[in-house]
């Protein structure tokens, strides 16, 4: 994300150590900046006036860097931290967080603006195929993953009456067949998310999801190597009355859907950062962004509006 007003951190984490370290490592940041700045945050700052705080995004890019300070507007500083979004792709636009903007800080502790939550991994087979140990592991990164970065960051994020926010899936809001552990960290996602929103409105801190749609040839979530894989695993670790019962005829034609499943979707992320950008930069971001294309977008709103029996006749059965 470029900016000429905040600094981006990202942050390759997940486990508990891993979250550990990067709130000492943002909190000793902050500390810095501060130091170096002499800046003295008093109650009921302004933006324009004492304002320096830090936005946080937890990026799953490689290698973790924090590129970019600058100042917002003449003495407000800021920095963002986040969790990956997308290969390669670049934020231009910014929106202005508006001159009238003014928050509250409840201590002289720096404040973090925002976490973006993006690290995630995915993987398919039926639920029959599918271990339970697969299951954790999914929900592992993308729930549980979630949960404890902004558990550890909410103390920073509060301060700044800040944002976060979460990439979830058009896949937390409508299940797939053969899709069952993303689906159900997806879900877990949103609640979470939702329940974060109810509770933070009090604080002043805004919750946004992110429901990207399928975007799956422009990254690398899933691709045909990993479909390959995973179908050896798949197969090799299914109970033998699952293979009899199934067939093996019956696995492979789901796996050739799945490979042609890897060419298809988005290739260009850019929709997907807009949405983020203003997530984590309009005076008043959305509660949920819909990136997307025509056919994903109306299978959602059918999926999630129309009554079971009729979504289902028309898009699974
Ligand atoms: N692509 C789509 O069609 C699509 C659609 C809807 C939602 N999404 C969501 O968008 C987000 C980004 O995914 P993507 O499509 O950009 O996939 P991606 O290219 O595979 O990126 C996923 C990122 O998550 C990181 N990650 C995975 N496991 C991690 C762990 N244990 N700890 C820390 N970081 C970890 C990866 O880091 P490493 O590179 O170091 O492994 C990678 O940078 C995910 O939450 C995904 O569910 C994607």
């Amino acid at each position: 994300m470029k900016s000429d007003r905040m600094k981006v951190v990202q942050l390759n984490v997940c486990s508990e150590e891993e979250v550990a370290e990067a709130v000492k490592c943002v909190r000793k940041h902050l500390q810095e900046t501060e130091t170096s700045k002499g800046a003295h945050i008093s109650e009921h700052s302004t933006f324009h006036e004492q304002a320096e705080f830090t936005m946080l995004s937890t990026e799953t890019g490689k290698g973790a860097h924090v590129s970019e300070h600058s100042t917002f507007h003449e003495q407000a500083e800021f920095t963002m931290l986040s969790t990956e979004t997308g290969k390669g792709a670049h934020v231009s636009e910014h929106t202005t967080f508006h001159e009238q903007a003014e928050f509250t800080m409840l201590s002289t502790e720096t404040g973090l603006w925002a976490l973006v939550n993006n690290a995630g991994v995915s993987t398919f087979g039926e639920v029959e195929f599918t271990s339970l140990e697969t299951y954790k592991q999914v929900a592992d990164v993308n729930l549980w993953g979630t949960i404890r970065v902004t558990k550890a960051f909410l103390p920073l994020i509060r301060r700044a009456k800040g944002r976060v926010v979460n990439i979830a899936s058009m896949f937390g809001r409508m299940s797939n067949s053969s899709r069952s552990p993303y689906c159900v960290s997806k879900y877990g996602v949103e609640a979470f998310s939702d329940c974060l929103r109810y509770e933070m409105h009090r604080w002043g801190v805004k919750v946004s999801i992110i429901e990207p749609g399928n975007f799956i040839a422009a990254t690398g979530i899933l691709t045909r190597d990993i479909v390959m894989e995973t179908a050896d695993k798949l197969w090799k670790e299914a109970p033998q009355i699952v293979q009899e019962d199934y067939g093996r005829a019956h696995f492979d034609r789901h796996v050739s859907v799945l490979k042609s499943y890897c060419n298809s979707g988005l290739r260009d992320v850019a929709i997907v950062i807009k949405d983020i950008t203003d997530a984590v930069m309009s005076c008043y971001p959305y509660t949920r962004y819909n990136p997307t294309d025509a056919y994903w977008w109306i299978r959602l709103q059918i999926m999630t509006h129309l009554p079971a029996a009729i979504a289902d006749r028309l898009y699974i059965y």
